[in-house]
């Protein structure tokens, strides 16, 4: 079958999408970013990723978030995107703002691991293949290497951008110690931080917590929410049970012996919450994250064209009373 010619929507910036400052930087962030870390492998059919990615663009949501080892299999999330971007999103390129990252295990032996110049230079190299593309926008080290000279991953970083491979970069996951000698050696540098990448959701509260939010703030980099939705669980997807499609069934990422009973009663207690606020309850959690105001952008994971929808439908309902806080911290208390 011969696929339809895809035209990215006429009111693709005029549909609700929402854009912020990422830090202090010239560039704007859609409010939702598109992660293709599971459901955009080779395991799952091209048009369903086809049709996501799509249905994000014609959205506003201009912000894709992929790494080397996305997919399952590793490397095939690049390749999917790679795929749907040769066939109908090249046009569109300077439209998109599209990251990549390296630091986990991607390739057997001593260099497709941790944070190595070699393993970080030559896995972008294999990204860009991958995707089609002269250079991706932001370039992360994807974790902290405790063995490897932080000068090391930073001055590869750097080095990255100077090759014109990526326009900045970013670090996810690190330490704040780490993180804050990362700040100053990339200012020294003349490439400053763009993104701090890490997991906020209602049940995993960390970087706020810990200070890590503040402190990319207050570097002048923005910060970008990962799994806002917690895998899944602050969704419907788990109200009475695991589904035999979800990713706590599927995949080892998401255990299911983490699902106790408190846990779903929990849940279903939020999902009240969510429903009184007119909402469901993925909306109320995206919302959630992005009330903190150091947080860019969140950057959802998706199965299907429906849940997306649902996703970006946080953008109508934001706001949230002092009450309604309290209230979401009662509930989650112990999470
Ligand atoms: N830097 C890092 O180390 C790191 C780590 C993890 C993730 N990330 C990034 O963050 C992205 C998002 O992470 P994540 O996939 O864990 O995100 P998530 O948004 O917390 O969870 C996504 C899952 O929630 C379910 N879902 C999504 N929207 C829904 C809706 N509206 N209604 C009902 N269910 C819904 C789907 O589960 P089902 O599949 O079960 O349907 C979906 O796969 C990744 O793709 C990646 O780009 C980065």
């Amino acid at each position: 079958m011969v696929d339809p010619l895809y035209c990215a929507a006429s009111d693709r910036y005029d549909s609700g999408m929402k854009y912020e400052r990422c830090g202090r930087s010239g560039i704007l962030l859609p409010r939702i970013s598109l992660g293709l870390w599971q459901n955009f492998g080779d395991v799952k059919p091209l048009a369903l990723s086809r049709d996501m990615l799509h249905y994000a663009f014609d959205h506003g949501i201009c912000s894709f978030d992929l790494a080397n080892n996305y997919g399952p299999s590793y490397g095939s999330a690049e390749e999917t995107f790679g795929q749907v971007f040769r066939k109908s999103l090249r046009p569109y390129r300077d439209e998109m703002f599209i990251a990549t990252k390296a630091g986990y295990d991607m390739w057997p032996g001593p260099y497709g691991n941790w944070g190595s110049r070699k393993y970080l230079m030559s896995s972008l190299d294999q990204s860009l293949s991958r995707m089609g593309l002269d250079y991706v926008d932001v370039f992360y080290s994807h974790r902290y290497d405790p063995e490897t000279p932080l000068e090391e991953t930073l001055q590869a970083l750097v080095d990255i951008v100077r090759q014109g491979k990526s326009l900045y970069v970013g670090i996810s996951r690190w330490p704040m110690e780490a993180a804050a000698f990362a700040y100053e050696y990339l200012r020294r540098h003349d490439t400053p931080c763009l993104l701090y990448q890490g997991r906020i959701n209602m049940l995993d509260r960390e970087p706020v917590e810990s200070g890590i939010l503040r402190q990319a703030s207050d570097n002048g980099a923005g910060f970008v929410a990962f799994s806002p939705l917690a895998q899944g669980l602050l969704t419907n997807r788990y109200l009475g049970g695991i589904p035999d499609d979800s990713r706590a069934a599927l995949n080892k990422f998401l255990k299911s012996d983490s699902i106790t009973d408190a846990l779903v009663k929990k849940i279903n207690a939020l999902n009240d919450m969510a429903l009184s606020r007119s909402q469901t309850l993925a909306q109320m959690a995206l919302a959630w994250v992005l009330h903190h105001k150091e947080v860019t952008s969140v950057i959802v994971g998706c199965s299907s064209v429906k849940q997306l929808s649902d996703s970006i439908g946080c953008l109508d309902n934001p706001e949230f009373t002092p009450e309604e806080l309290g209230m979401i911290d009662r509930l989650t208390n112990g999470c």
